[in-house]
């Protein structure tokens, strides 16, 4: 390798992380929007935490038996000596923000959303990356499952502005602090008949958290999952009613969805509610979405005892399978010639934006050959010229790039022309 090959390596983005260029970010801001409008439309409001937090609040939160918070996180010690983490979810942020500014008081809905960049260290691949990107959304202190319902309605909504089809929707309920301790149990002992059969990490989950087990991607240790006892059996009488409710609802809403009984999620916290949002068209990776109730956390952080329930949704895969119209932009060129036009050409420009139109100069000694050739390969609508009698009289020329039309009247004039057109 040169030099110079080896040299742009080193300074390229790293792994797992891309750069959203022009061209593709347009469609980032499109979804953007329409989930910021979609959110809104149900009451939500943005919530903004930091891109760092202490590590324990994962540990606590996202759970010390999970993948994310045992091999996943970006974790560092800051020049305090302190242990910090990149956020590999925002769920419990948002748990400590209320905490911090006692939210819970102000009287308003506990319904936030949130849009950015997530760390977690996983092996690069299609659909997943270290640096990614989600679209979150959390809602506190309600307890009936009919909010579940309208979260997964939500997520639906949004999808379908964002032009999204075949997706599947999976439901499932993993229970509570009171009868999962028995399921797990069950598990646990289901998973002891077959260890040999599991590999190192489930052997170790099978020990500590067997639930955690229904994540391994291994095919031999998800044959073995396979065979071990449903949740459904051992539902306490509050979450099964809890789960029934929620199937009510979204029967109500006509949403199709599969009760998937292994769909326990990676994460340790959810009580009751879990469910997931899918696409066939992503491949391996194939959650466009997934959430759930997660009933303790705040209690669990010392905070009052206020149920949340939520869901993220990975930008890069929606964007992957969505299908959006390019927006249309339409952009004048200003031609100008010669260093006298320049200084009015700079002038004419902050008028014309100042306006509502985007405006283009290019600092180049250019002929009009030149400009209009330029104008053609930036895809401009219009091209203005200024010119030195254009300067003399005040009166421009301005070239339509669609139709060829050629108009001249003074910036007013063609400001009116460019605002109709
Ligand atoms: P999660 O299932 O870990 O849940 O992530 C949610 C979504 O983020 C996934 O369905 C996927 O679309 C996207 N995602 C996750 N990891 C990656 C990755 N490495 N690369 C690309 N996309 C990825 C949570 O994060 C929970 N906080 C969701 C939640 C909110 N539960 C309750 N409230």
């Amino acid at each position: 390798m040169t030099e110079d090959a080896s040299a742009k390596k080193e300074l390229a983005a790293i792994k797992g992380t891309k750069d959203i260029l022009p061209g593709e970010v347009e469609k980032w801001q499109t979804l953007e929007g329409l989930a910021r409008k979609t959110f809104e439309l149900y009451g939500f409001r943005e919530l903004r935490a930091p891109v760092f937090e202490a590590t324990e609040l994962f540990e606590k939160g996202t759970g010390s038996t999970s993948d994310v918070v045992t091999k996943e996180m970006y974790t560092f010690i800051d020049k305090g000596g302190r242990s910090l983490t990149l956020r590999p979810e925002y769920t419990p942020s948002v748990v400590r923000a209320i905490i911090e500014h006692r939210l819970d008081l102000e009287g308003a809905p506990m319904r936030y959303y949130f849009m950015g960049p997530m760390f977690r260290y996983d092996k690069p691949q299609k659909g997943r990356y270290r640096q990614f990107h989600q679209v979150d959304i959390e809602v506190f202190g309600e307890r009936d499952a009919a909010v579940d319902a309208e979260i997964i309605e939500m997520a639906h909504a949004l999808l379908g502005r964002l032009g999204v089809s075949g997706s599947e929707t999976l439901v499932n309920s993993v229970g509570c602090r009171a009868c999962r301790p028995v399921y797990s149990a069950a598990l646990r002992e289901a998973a002891a008949k077959r260890k040999s059969e599991l590999c190192a990490d489930c052997q170790r989950k099978a020990e500590i958290n067997p639930l955690r087990i229904f994540d391994c991607k291994i095919e031999a240790c998800q044959e073995v999952a396979r065979s071990f006892p449903l949740i459904q059996d051992f539902l306490c009488d509050e979450c099964r009613d809890h789960f029934r409710n929620l199937l009510a609802c979204l029967d109500a809403l006509n949403i199709t969805y599969r009760v998937d009984p292994r769909l326990v999620r990676g994460l340790d916290y959810y009580t009751k509610t879990t469910f997931e949002i899918v696409s066939a068209g992503l491949g391996a990776q194939n959650a466009l979405l997934g959430g759930g109730r997660y009933d303790d956390m705040m209690k669990d952080f010392g905070g009052p005892d206020i149920c949340g329930t939520g869901f993220a949704m990975g930008i890069e895969r929606v964007l992957s399978v969505a299908e959006l119209a390019p927006p249309s932009r339409k952009m004048l060129y200003l031609a100008y010639l010669r260093e006298d036009a320049k200084k009015a050409g700079l002038e004419l420009a902050r008028y014309f934006r100042s306006n509502g139109v985007e405006c283009l100069v290019e600092y180049k000694d250019r002929g009009m050959k030149a400009h209009f050739g330029r104008a053609n390969k930036l895809g401009a609508s219009w091209v203005l010229i200024v010119g030195e009698n254009e300067l003399k009289s005040g009166r421009f020329g301005l070239k339509d790039m669609a139709t060829g039309r050629q108009s001249e009247g003074s910036r007013e004039y063609l400001l009116a022309l460019l605002l109709e057109g």
